[in-house]
């Protein structure tokens, strides 16, 4: 009798992400950012991972977005094991969006230009990507900013123009690191009232890093970390 079962789980009740005993070792072994880390996050969760600094938080981001391999331990991408995921750009391109404190636009390029850049490998016809980011520019309110250059903008609409350039390739994963932490309080609500909308509208996933227990509120879910795990696994598991 076989013991595997026959009926796999729809992809509704299958956690969009886990982690099993993740590590995540520097310097030979001397640091462990991550030590049996495990965690598992359902389809249009938002989580927000908590805790002080060093305890891991962007460690897990990175092995989440494929930007870090793990020393030990298995991810999984619904049921596909990201060990066994040939191109990593590709996987990056077409189901993750990254946003960062420091929002890490291009100088150079437009606000229109930078949210285009993770399009350039796309097959996509450029009047397609171009008219979706435009559209995206107005839901943001940043209609009028298309041409200016980051230099040109407030904090909040440089961080806007990285959730647009985030949400170009329709990702399934949007995560975030410390993304309201550089901006003042009026214009960190605004970026949280966008993505909680956003995550309605476009049955989004959000992971996001915070130090805020303001922004870890709106959040379904907060995992709270030390020392490279979560503080409790009742918190990880859902
Ligand atoms: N590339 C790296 N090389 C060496 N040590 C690192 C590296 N990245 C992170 N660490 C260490 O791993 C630990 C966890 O770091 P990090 O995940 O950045 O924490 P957090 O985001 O919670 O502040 C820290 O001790 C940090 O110094
Ligand atoms: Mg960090």
């Amino acid at each position: 009798m076989s013991l595997i079962s026959t009926s796999s789980p729809s992809s509704k009740t299958l956690p969009i992400l886990r982690g099993q005993h993740l590590h995540l070792w520097f310097d030979h072994e001397k640091t462990k950012a991550l030590d049996d880390m495990n965690y598992a996050i359902s389809e249009n969760e938002f989580v927000a991972i908590t805790g002080p600094s060093g305890c891991g938080k962007s460690s897990l981001l990175n092995l989440l977005g494929t930007l870090e391999i793990p020393t030990g331990g298995t991810l999984f991408f619904r049921n596909q094991n990201y060990h066994d995921i040939q191109d990593l750009a590709l996987f990056r391109r077409q189901h993750i969006g990254f946003i960062f404190q420091s929002f890490h636009l291009i100088p150079t390029l437009s606000a229109l230009d930078n949210i285009l850049v993770p399009t350039l490998g796309n097959s996509q016809q450029k009047k397609d990507v171009t008219e979706r980011a435009l559209d995206l520019l107005n839901m943001l309110n940043l209609g009028g900013r298309s041409n200016h250059f980051p230099s040109q903008l407030s904090g909040g609409e440089r961080q806007r123009v990285a959730i647009a350039r985030a949400l170009i390739n329709q990702p399934d994963i949007l995560l975030a690191d410390e993304p309201t932490g550089s901006l003042d309080s009026i214009n960190a609500q605004q970026v949280l009232d966008i993505l909680c909308e956003i995550k309605q509208q476009q049955s989004l996933t959000i992971v996001m890093v915070t130090h805020d227990p303001a922004v870890a509120l709106r959040a379904d879910r907060e995992v709270r970390m030390r020392d490279g795990k979560a503080l409790d696994m009742t918190q990880v598991l859902t």
